[in-house]
């Protein structure tokens, strides 16, 4: 998909100078960025002073500050060296997973931040957005990403809005008396679909739009028609209804609305969809992305999956471990706010992820029987905008490496991670707040990094069957999940969720493969190579590392990694059969037991491209192209000089960028909405 934007790249560039003012460019075969922060290393900060210091950004709970204790060590202390067994062949392993791609993890945004996330029009995307895609794609073969939520129920598409905007937001608001009942309404224009096909354009990046479920007397499908027609292939599905579970609590429906009364509403919609002969695909809706409140099987007595599986492409639920409702909503009933401090403790162990899956285990089986897919469509660590301190730390990036494997392991075939507004400190990537929107000042949440190890982890053959290996004795603490593609071991994943103190916490595992317990030969390869997450202690915020790549702390963000990408080699002995493969306290590990295993997820060279949207009130911006965008490709090919980020080494002129350009942001001011 990017090579060929690379070859025609310098045409681009120009093309783009004429077209607007510079907004959108992309470099021949590397980044392009404004003079001035051309110099700054990967790790040196960037001025972020006059953000910090603005008040009302610091009470906003995606820059939080809370830093919270890690947990003591357990009592006992699991075992900090034990072996584990596998078999080469999948056929020598119980309870494999359906085969698996490595785009598992994808992102769920809120319709009403798209301007802030994604970009203003067709025309002015935003690069960070494209570059964070642009690594998990890399990766993982592609990125799915929802645009949806709350906010789709009452959303419209009409024909234009003042001043030429892509999203208008309704100043009524609709919903019940209570301020959790409401959601503000959003008119939106075609726009927003040319903007999401030129997404697509440019990262191999695939949509599930949201079909409005808040009247079915009269269907708007207007969203559907018109993304058939303008993303095509794009576009992968259509959610109807968003947690109808909800409906009543949030005054939407009557408080007796029952499972049997959401599938006769949606056999309506799936009559309007059928009837409607300018939506051209057909089969591919998601529902009923239940929230909880209902059981999936509350809703499959009803008859449900008889009468309209066959509309249904993805059977989709929408769950998080907890919520924080009482801090968002102090009046709404949800009791004493909670502690993040308390709660902490929660996400520090492989059971968070064993009970988040266990209610659709058999849903899982009902989904496989149908042929159909099964996502958990909206998650992240807490509803209600997570628990500070907590979502936004190093352990809610180990909590979700571990869930993702586990969700991968029971069947799931995908989940999408949210992305709300400002003021939730769970999101994987945060644009800049308002008209601070300047390059390379985004945020990005430590669950980021995790949707880069789990789509290493399941690599791009698409074949990728995940066990969970119950390591250590089946230890809380020390989870293990094994990866096989092309039914061979190709991965072992690695987690320690402990804190090192005093000496203690860190682990090592002793992988066997293959052997007499398997009735295979001895099959450790002479040396393994390991990539490693990691940061100083399970609260950490900022100083987090991929294979020693970071993406940058608070306000510091472009969407590329940078650093030097470091991948050990750990040496195997091939006569007693093992690898002695190290996981410090707190981290995870990514073994890739063969080459093959390696090459098939890692970024290629190839696919890499790197990009800046100029909107820096600078008068002349000098623009320049470094080599590569983000990292450096297979082991032992050590990248050229000038991967990292800052690494420029030609730089290109543009002249007379408008001062105007800045003011193109001077309009975001309500990213904070009524989301999860
Ligand atoms: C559904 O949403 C549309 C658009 O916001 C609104 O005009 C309409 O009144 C809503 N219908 C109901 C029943 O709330
Ligand atoms: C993006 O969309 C606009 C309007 O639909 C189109 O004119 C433009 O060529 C597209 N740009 C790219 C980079 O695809
Ligand atoms: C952000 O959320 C907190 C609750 O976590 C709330 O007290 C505060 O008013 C919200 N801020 C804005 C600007 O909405
Ligand atoms: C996942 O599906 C496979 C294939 O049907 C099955 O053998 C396995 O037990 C399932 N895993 C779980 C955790 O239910
Ligand atoms: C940005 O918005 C804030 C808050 O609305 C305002 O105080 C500040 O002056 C604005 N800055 C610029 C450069 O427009
Ligand atoms: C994996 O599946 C995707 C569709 O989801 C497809 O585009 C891709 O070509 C497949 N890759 C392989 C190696 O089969
Ligand atoms: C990790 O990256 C940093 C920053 O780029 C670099 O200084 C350091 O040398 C790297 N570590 C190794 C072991 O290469
Ligand atoms: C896209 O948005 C930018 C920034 O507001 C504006 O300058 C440009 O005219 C818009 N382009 C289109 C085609 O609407």
């Amino acid at each position: 998909m990017l090579r060929p934007l690379v070859v025609a790249a310098p045409f681009l560039l120009w093309a783009f100078v004429g077209y607007v003012h510079a907004v959108t460019i992309y470099g021949p075969a590397g980044a392009l960025r404004p003079s001035g922060t051309a110099s700054s290393s990967g790790s040196g900060p960037i001025s972020t002073g006059t953000l910090v210091n603005t008040q009302w950004i610091a009470a906003l709970n995606a820059y939080n500050d809370v830093k919270l204790q890690a947990p003591a060590l357990p009592n006992p202390m699991p075992s900090t060296s034990f072996a584990i067994g596998v078999a080469n062949n999948a056929a020598g392993m119980g309870g494999l997973s359906i085969p698996q791609k490595g785009n598992f993890f994808g992102f769920s945004i809120e319709m009403s931040v798209v301007e802030q996330v994604l970009g203003l029009n067709a025309s002015f995307i935003q690069i960070p957005f494209l570059n964070l895609l642009a690594t998990v794609a890399d990766r993982g073969g592609s990125v799915r990403i929802r645009i949806g939520g709350n906010t789709q129920e009452t959303a419209s598409l009409v024909d234009s809005l003042p001043n030429n905007a892509m999203i208008g937001k309704d100043k009524s608001v609709i919903g019940g008396s209570s301020r959790t009942a409401q959601t503000p309404t959003l008119e939106y224009t075609d726009e927003l679909l040319y903007l999401l096909s030129n997404v697509s354009s440019l990262v191999n990046a695939k949509w599930y739009l949201g079909i409005p479920f808040n009247d079915t007397t009269h269907l708007r499908l207007q969203i559907a028609e018109a993304a058939d027609s303008i993303l095509g292939d794009n576009v992968l599905g259509y959610q109807v209804g968003n947690e109808p579970d909800l409906y009543a609590s949030h005054e939407r429906r009557p408080v007796d609305y029952s499972p049997q009364d959401y599938s006769d509403e949606f056999g309506v919609m799936v009559n309007g969809i059928h009837d409607d002969k300018k939506i051209t695909r057909t089969g591919n809706l998601i529902a009923p992305s239940l929230q909880g409140t209902w059981s999936p099987e509350d809703l499959w007595s009803t008859g449900y999956l008889d009468a309209y599986g066959s509309s249904i492409n993805v059977l989709a639920m929408e769950h998080y471990p907890d919520q924080n409702c009482a801090a968002e909503f102090p009046d709404g009933g949800f009791g004493p706010i909670k502690n993040p401090q308390d709660v902490f403790p929660n996400y520090l162990t492989h059971t968070s992820g064993q009970n988040l899956v266990k209610p659709y285990l058999n849903t899982a089986g009902i989904a496989q029987q149908l042929g159909k897919e099964f996502m958990m469509f909206e998650t992240n660590t807490a509803s209600c905008g997570g628990f500070p301190g907590v979502s936004d730390s190093f352990a809610s990036a180990l909590w979700a490496v571990d869930y993702g494997l586990q969700l991968a392991y029971s069947n799931f075939t995908g989940a999408l991670l949210h992305v709300g507004g400002q003021n939730v400190s769970y999101n994987p990537f945060t644009p800049p707040p308002t008209n601070l929107s300047l390059f390379e000042k985004w945020t990005v949440g430590p669950i980021m990094y995790s949707t880069l190890f789990v789509a290493e982890a399941l690599g791009t053959t698409n074949t990728s069957r995940v066990v969970d290996l119950a390591a250590n004795g089946g230890n809380e603490f020390t989870p293990a999940y094994a990866i096989y593609e092309h039914d061979t071991l190709s991965r072992i994943a690695l987690v320690n969720f402990m804190q090192e103190q005093n000496g203690a916490g860190s682990y090592s595992a002793t992988i066997s493969v293959g052997g007499a317990a398997f009735g295979e030969s001895n099959s450790v390869p002479s040396q393994v190579k390991v990539k490693y997450l990691l940061a100083p202690s399970v609260s950490e915020k900022e100083q987090i590392t991929w294979a020693n790549q970071t993406f940058g702390g608070r306000f510091q963000v472009d969407g590329r990694l940078s650093g030097q990408e470091v991948i050990q080699t750990i040496n195997c002995d091939q006569s007693a059969n093992t690898c002695v493969v190290p996981v410090p306290g707190p981290g995870a590990a990514l073994v890739f037991v063969s080459n093959d295993a390696q090459a098939s997820s890692d970024p290629k060279a190839s696919q890499t491209y790197s990009t800046t949207t100029v909107t820096n009130a600078i008068q002349t911006l000098t623009i320049e192209p470094s080599v590569l965008a983000h990292s450096n490709g297979h082991s032992g090919n050590f990248p050229l000089s000038g991967t990292s980020k800052g690494g420029a080494n030609a730089a290109l002129r543009l002249h007379s960028i408008d001062h105007s350009v800045v003011l193109i942001f001077v309009l975001l001011a309500s990213f904070l909405t009524f989301v999860h």
